[in-house]
């Protein structure tokens, strides 16, 4: 078991190498967070509300314009593959390319809808998002990729354009048909809040998030915990995308009973009204979770924000359980770290979060409870499945943004 402590790369040694790599430039300093999903899981898709957080866990990069034409990269989480080069213009994606792939297809989107950079790019990435955890470092490097790129080359795109077109490079340039949360959170966090996005409008609100204690009888205060299975979500993009044929074939079946959009805009009592036309039981389920879980996220917004957080917990619960039986996309490891805080003294709530099949699951904690979460979810964990997890105490984050203009 081990807990990751926020850590910050040393500005003057990133800068350090930042000029050995590259030469003698001014470059400025740039931070996009990860994000973890309290409640809304697998609706961004079907046009429903989020509610998710940036977090303090990120990636920085140094970034500066140069002349000419290439783009060239570097990340010290892949020291091993060195600068990689790439052109500026009509920039393909290349399986070679690895991880720089991210950072390109931004560049490319950019260039694609008028945007396109007027000069030569360098970039030092540096980041302390667990990969392949879920919480989102494609989407964190693809938005930070566009927040430098907007106030280097002064492309005037305000947060939420640039994380609609950070989606489109991961959904074009990646293949992964990703919805808009993840770009969203990493783009438009604030910190001690998270964010109620409607998916279908793009419209959106900061709910505190009050983890101070709240003013409940029962409240003290209380941590964001997320505990990573150490599963890899490997199966994630196809089961991902069979996940979201099935509800586009159960939106098409209720579409010849009545005129719909997306899942989401139907209420509980609309959704029974219309189940019947569709067509095979798998379809059934998975629509059935998109709209109990779209509407379980504004319940539980509503409990959070009238200072509920015990009740926000209950909903975090029954959304993994739907998670878990309707929608399918728990595995046995996530299964048990959440059965697991559920019956751990100080957890206010507890659920799987992100796309699912490995990743994290995230607890709200009571503070002084977090100690014994820790090392009795570990132990009780590495028990059952054989297996160690990993534990980060978070903090909320504000989105992407310029750090500073030299380091
Ligand atoms: C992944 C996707 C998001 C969202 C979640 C599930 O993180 O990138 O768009 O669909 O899964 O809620």
């Amino acid at each position: 078991m081990s807990v990751l402590q926020k850590a910050m790369p040393d500005p003057g040694g990133m800068a350090a190498q930042f000029r050995e790599l590259f030469g003698d430039e001014k470059p400025r300093l740039f931070f996009a967070p990860g994000r973890v999903n309290l409640i809304g899981e697998h609706t961004d898709h079907e046009g429903g509300h989020v509610f998710p957080c940036a977090i303090s866990f990120g990636i920085w990069a140094l970034a500066a314009a140069r002349p000419g034409e290439v783009v060239r990269l570097c990340s010290l989480n892949f020291e091993e593959e060195g600068v990689v080069e790439a052109p500026l213009r009509g920039v393909e994606f290349d399986s070679a390319r690895g991880w720089a792939n991210y950072p390109l297809g931004v560049i490319r989107v950019l260039e694609d809808h008028g945007h396109a950079l007027s000069s030569g790019l360098d970039v030092l990435f540096w980041g302390n998002l667990p990969e392949g955890a879920g919480l989102s470092s494609s989407a964190a490097i693809e938005v930070l990729t566009a927040r430098a790129a907007n106030d280097l080359f002064g492309l005037g795109l305000d947060g939420v354009e640039l994380a609609v077109l950070s989606q489109e490079a991961e959904n074009k340039f990646i293949g992964v048909q990703c919805g808009i949360m993840d770009q969203f959170a990493s783009s438009m966090g604030r910190k001690d809040h998270a964010i109620l996005l409607d998916c279908a409008k793009l419209d959106y609100r900061y709910a505190p998030l009050a983890l101070d204690g709240g003013r409940g009888p029962q409240s003290r205060p209380c941590r964001l915990v997320i505990t990573n299975s150490n599963v890899p979500h490997s199966l994630a993009s196809s089961e991902y995308n069979l996940r979201r044929q099935k509800c586009e074939a159960a939106l098409a079946d209720i579409a010849r009973v009545r005129p719909v959009q997306n899942l989401c805009e139907l209420t509980m009592e609309e959704f029974d009204a219309v189940k019947d036309a569709i067509r095979t039981p798998e379809a059934l389920r998975r629509a059935r979770h998109a709209v109990t879980e779209n509407t379980r996220t504004l319940r539980a917004v509503k409990a959070l924000e009238s200072g509920d957080l015990w009740a926000f917990g209950r909903l975090m619960r029954e959304s993994h359980l739907s998670l878990r039986d309707d929608y399918q996309v728990t595995i046995p490891e996530l299964d048990a770290l959440a059965e697991l805080a559920w019956a751990q003294p100080g957890v206010v709530g507890s659920r799987m979060t992100g796309g699912g099949f490995g990743g994290c699951t995230i607890s709200i904690v009571e503070e002084a409870a977090v100690e014994a979460f820790i090392r009795e979810v570990g132990e009780s964990y590495a028990k059952r499945t054989g297996r160690m997890a990993s534990f980060y105490v978070t903090d909320t984050s504000d989105g992407a943004r310029r750090v500073t203009d030299e380091p």
